[in-house]
């Protein structure tokens, strides 16, 4: 099967980041959310990041021009869907949202449509049941920021097709993206690795151990880490770790998992790391200052 026209549901941080990608591949993309000032936000960021390539001469003006002309802004998700050869899912990572969202996909998308989860940790295999074709539901996991990272992470679901995996290896090959395998588990292979790791050094401010820079120092250059992890964790969103964190103690009844108490207190504190302003850094000034605890 062809893939020729793709909708991107979520024009946020991972959503305008791939239907970027998909688009500069040459994809007909049309990227939709609730609100146009999300849809316009998202644009823009779409535009600023090509625009980076332009100065270091790796993309032209008229590429640029191109494939902003592939993507359609969009609010209404069944137009949005109405003629997909693939629908790649970036919204909240809210179990019932994604739920009645896929409902909605699989009644006014084509029949042949293939549907992708970019979901971190939620069971594929639940998203697909909500739909009555199990079998072209797939996990499709980006890395932030989409445009640079070379990952696609896919989850193959109780009943996804072989085929479909082949389709979805394809569309990553062809967007410029390396991938794995996995079967479902919470969290796949990546996010089992990475939240137990950033939670630890969550745990290591906590019990006042190291300072926040000192810890990413330590990391950065003691395991050659680009980012370190208090970092890295602002960056992926403390409301995102907390998340998983969370249905990971749910999902493997094992306290193993469990956040420290810390992230959570941010968390309800509304520090929710680079996109709030605030968490283990403040982002208000020019240069992120690392806070104390
Ligand atoms: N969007 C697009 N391009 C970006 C970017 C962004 N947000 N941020 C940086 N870049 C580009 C820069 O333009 C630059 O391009 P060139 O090398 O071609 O010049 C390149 O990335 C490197 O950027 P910088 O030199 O400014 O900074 P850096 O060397 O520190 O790299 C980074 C930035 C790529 C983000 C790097 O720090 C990194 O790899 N960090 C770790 C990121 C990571 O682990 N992501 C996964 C998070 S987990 C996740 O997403 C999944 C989940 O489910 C939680």
């Amino acid at each position: 099967m062809e893939i020729k026209k793709i909708a991107v549901l979520g024009a946020g941080q991972m959503g305008n980041g791939i239907a970027q990608v998909c688009a500069r591949a040459g994809y007909e993309v049309k990227m939709r959310d609730i609100d146009q000032k999300f849809i316009d936000k998202g644009m823009a960021i779409i535009k600023k990041n090509l625009e980076r390539g332009l100065k270091k001469e790796r993309i032209t003006q008229e590429e640029i021009d191109e494939t902003l002309g592939r993507i359609e802004g969009i609010l209404d998700l069944k137009e949005a869907v109405k003629d997909a050869d693939l629908v790649i899912e970036a919204i909240p990572e809210m179990v019932k949202l994604k739920l009645d969202t896929w409902k909605e996909v699989d009644e006014a998308a084509p029949k042949h449509a293939i549907l992708a989860s970019n979901t971190s940790s939620i069971s594929i295999t639940q998203m697909a049941a909500a739909t009555d074709r199990p079998n072209l539901f797939i996990g499709m996991h980006f890395f932030n920021p989409v445009p640079v990272m070379g990952l696609v992470e896919i989850i193959k679901g109780q009943a996804t097709d072989d085929s479909t995996v082949k389709v979805i290896e394809d569309v990553s090959s062809k967007i410029g993206k390396d991938t794995v395998l996995v079967n479902e588990a919470p969290g796949f292979a990546v996010n089992r690795l990475l939240v137990p790791a950033l939670n630890e050094a969550v745990y290591v401010i906590q019990e006042g151990i190291a300072t926040v820079e000192d810890m990413d120092k330590a990391i950065k250059m003691g395991l050659n880490w680009p980012m370190g992890p208090l970092t890295l964790a602002d960056f992926v969103g403390l409301d995102t770790m907390l998340y998983i964190s969370d249905y990971f103690v749910d999902e493997f009844k094992d306290s193993k998992y469990r956040a420290p108490a810390l992230l959570r207190k941010m968390v309800r504190a509304g520090w929710l790391g680079r996109k709030s302003g605030k968490g283990f850094y403040d982002y208000s000034g020019e240069k992120p200052v690392p806070n104390r605890f």
